[in-house]
């Protein structure tokens, strides 16, 4: 048995049957569908089911909540149709716009920026159009993909990346070996948490460890692009040795009177006069109110968590938080993705 889908905003009706996705059918007909994880995790896909019916499985609650799923939305990677439909990813100015690249890059030059985070830059044959915040799954020699966030600015053909290695994790620890001359094979961009540079109130950018990759890149594109509201970095941080781009980020601060960069350590070992304590509570003593405000989170998914409910308390909208937990794959595949 098939169903008839249409795809608003294209000229094709796909026959859909069997257990394939709405995202699958459409990317199979070549049509560039916005996606990410492909499982239900990022909301990357998420887009209105304007007529039919689908079923759905497993998804997170942040990917789709109940009230957006009660309003007829759905997750394009997540639902089987068992009707005719008529879908609409959602608006374009919400959705990535970036076709899905592959590309055969090579180590240009392997940095140690902290005792665990190696900053990677990557020679790409031709220049990777994404936008400030996405990532990309790399394939490291001889690895399982992993996902990366990109911490340049965007369209260059050199891609950095900053790689913390985590206790007992396989890909990440490989990474600290990568030679120069080394092949990565890459596929992207992916991921929505993208700097909305439409947006003229405060941004509150969140970063924990490795998370400052994709915040950096953030950052430094709305510095670049001439974004005039106030942009706060906030980088936490367990000690002073977990830092690191600290010249680099307080250059920034120099230079662009809108911009503050405020590192704060959650466990320090020794006196310090920086910020501490938890990243949160820094935020929660700087703010009263985070209605406006656009806030940009990635890192340990602990860190993003309580970011994203004091952002809730603080009253921002659930459509200025764009977030990009660092789950591995195996706390997704916990979840069930
Ligand atoms: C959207 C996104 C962007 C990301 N961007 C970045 C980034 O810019 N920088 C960065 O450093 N990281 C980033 N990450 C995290 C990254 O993708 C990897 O998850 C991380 O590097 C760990 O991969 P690994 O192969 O080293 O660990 P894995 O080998 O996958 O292990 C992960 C953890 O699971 C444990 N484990 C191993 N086997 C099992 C098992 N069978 N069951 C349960 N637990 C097990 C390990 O001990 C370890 O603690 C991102 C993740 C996402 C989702
Ligand atoms: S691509 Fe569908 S939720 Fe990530």
């Amino acid at each position: 048995m098939s169903y008839q889908i249409k795809i608003r905003g294209t000229d094709k009706t796909l026959d859909v049957g069997g257990d394939v996705t709405i995202l699958e059918a459409a990317l199979d007909a070549g049509i560039d569908y916005p996606f990410g994880c492909q499982s239900g995790n990022c909301g990357a896909c998420k887009s209105r089911l304007l007529a039919g019916e689908v079923e759905m499985t497993d998804y997170s609650e942040y990917a789709l909540t109940d009230e957006e799923r009660d309003q007829g939305q759905i997750l394009a990677c997540s639902s089987v149709p068992v009707a005719d439909c008529d879908v609409a990813w959602l608006d374009l100015e919400e959705t990535v716009q970036h076709s899905l690249q592959n590309l055969d890059c090579t180590v240009q030059s392997v940095e140690r920026a902290t005792h665990d985070i190696v900053v990677l830059h990557l020679k790409a044959p031709s220049a990777l159009a994404f936008s400030a915040g996405q990532y990309a799954a790399l394939t490291l020699p001889g690895q399982p993909a992993r996902d990366f966030s990109m911490a340049g600015e965007p369209y260059g053909d050199t891609l950095e990346f900053h790689i913390r290695a985590i206790e007992g994790g396989q890909v990440s620890a490989a990474a600290q070996d990568l030679q120069a001359g080394d092949k990565v094979a890459l596929s992207g961009p992916m991921g929505l948490a993208f700097l909305r540079e439409l947006h003229t109130g405060p941004i509150l950018a969140v970063a924990g460890g490795s998370g400052l990759a994709p915040i950096k890149s953030i950052v430094e594109t709305a510095l670049a692009k001439g974004m005039k509201q106030p942009i706060s970095l906030y980088f936490g941080v367990r000690d002073e040795r977990d830092l690191y781009l600290v010249t680099h980020f307080e250059g920034l601060a120099a230079k662009h009177a809108n911009f503050s960069f405020i590192p704060v350590l959650s466990e320090p070992t020794a006196e310090t006069s920086r910020r501490t304590g938890f990243l949160h509570d820094a935020m929660a003593a700087d703010f009263t109110t985070m209605d406006g405000c656009k806030i940009y989170a990635a890192g340990p998914p602990p860190m993003v968590d309580a970011v994203r409910a004091l952002a809730e308390r603080l009253k921002a909208r659930a459509e200025d938080l764009h977030a990009d937990p660092f789950y591995t794959v195996h706390e997704l595949a916990e979840q069930g993705k």
